[in-house]
């Protein structure tokens, strides 16, 4: 029996590729644009047999009617994604915005750090605080200068920009922990920095600004399956206090969050990952073999 196929969906308008595994597409969604709030998230489908998977709001443009997500293709979904979200196609499904929007509150002078593909995500938070008037320190880090993306962007909404390389190709050679000591010591009245980036960056971040007693924001991807807190698989322990971070977050207290349990629990299923991952690279080798052949 034929599939029904369903044509709607929401278009992709716009793509860029920043890397070779890093890449962003903008979605025409304009009810969302309108409602998308900083430090938000979308739970997306590519097609009607995907996976539904969480991917930050890295932008929302009311004017334009669209969301900007920013993804690195790291397992079999972004990689298919990677292969086929290109303009004119539709995401089949596209959730949100969920999750607690960043509190901007009356922050006089704040950090935002981002490393690698959290530079993305932290963007519209910089924003954010700048437009409720804020003094806003960015600091970007990235492995090397080739994989640098939105520094312009960050230049247009901070009052001062901090980039690190791990190698020193680009701006200050060290990971953006020793730029979040440098800012501190260049701004000692810095009242809030928020840090997203990898589990153990957003960690080392939450440990440099601890003994400052400056209140650290980071935001947390555990794994999610279905974004409402029904299932309880994205559980993160605060303390002795649990939390669910597609409704309670993904913003958590940086000097609360126990960073251990969250790497535990994210390699969970990574055997299962593997499996899906060789599977669907197998099926794209056979699919080009057959074309070939034909
Ligand atoms: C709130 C939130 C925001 C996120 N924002 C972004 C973003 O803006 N850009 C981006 O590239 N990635 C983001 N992620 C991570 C992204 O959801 C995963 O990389 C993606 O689900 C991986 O799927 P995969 O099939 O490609 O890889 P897999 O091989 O299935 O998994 C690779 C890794 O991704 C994580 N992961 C897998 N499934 C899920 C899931 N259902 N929910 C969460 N994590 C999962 C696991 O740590 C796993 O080890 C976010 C996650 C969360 C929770
Ligand atoms: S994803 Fe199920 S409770 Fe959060």
């Amino acid at each position: 029996m034929p599939k029904t196929e369903i044509a709607a969906g929401f278009e992709i308008v716009r793509r860029e590729d920043f890397s070779a595994v890093t890449y962003l597409l903008a979605v025409r969604h304009p009810m969302m644009a309108r409602a998308a709030r900083p430090g938000q998230f979308v739970i997306v489908m590519s097609h009607a047999e995907g996976e539904r998977i969480p991917l930050t709001i890295a932008d929302f443009d009311a004017d334009e009617g669209t969301i900007t997500l920013v993804v690195q293709a790291v397992g079999k979904t972004t990689k298919e994604m990677q292969q086929t979200c290109q303009v004119g196609t539709h995401l089949y499904a596209m959730v949100g915005p969920m999750g607690v929007p960043t509190h901007l509150g009356d922050t006089r002078k704040v950090l935002c750090v981002g490393g690698g593909l959290g530079v993305a995500p932290v963007y519209p938070q910089a924003r954010g605080f700048k437009q409720k008037g804020a003094t806003v320190i960015g600091i970007l880090g990235f492995r090397t200068a080739e994989l640098v993306f939105w520094e312009d962007r960050f230049r247009a909404v901070c009052d001062d920009v901090i980039l690190c390389t791990d190698d020193g190709s680009a701006g200050m050679k060290g990971f953006v922990s020793d730029g979040v000591e440098r800012a501190i010591a260049a701004h000692p009245d810095i009242d809030e920095v928020v840090a997203i980036g990898p589990l153990i960056m957003m960690k080392s971040c939450a440990e440099a600004t601890r003994p400052h007693r400056i209140h650290t924001t980071v935001s947390l991807n555990p794994i999610m399956v279905d974004g409402t807190g029904m299932c309880g698989g994205c559980r993160v322990k605060l303390g002795d206090v649990v939390k669910f971070a597609c409704v309670d977050g993904p913003d958590f207290d940086g000097h609360l969050v126990d960073f251990e349990d969250l790497m535990i629990r994210l390699r969970r299923y990574a055997n299962e990952e593997k499996v899906a991952t060789e599977r669907w690279t197998e099926t794209c080798r056979m699919r080009a073999l057959l074309a070939a052949a034909s």
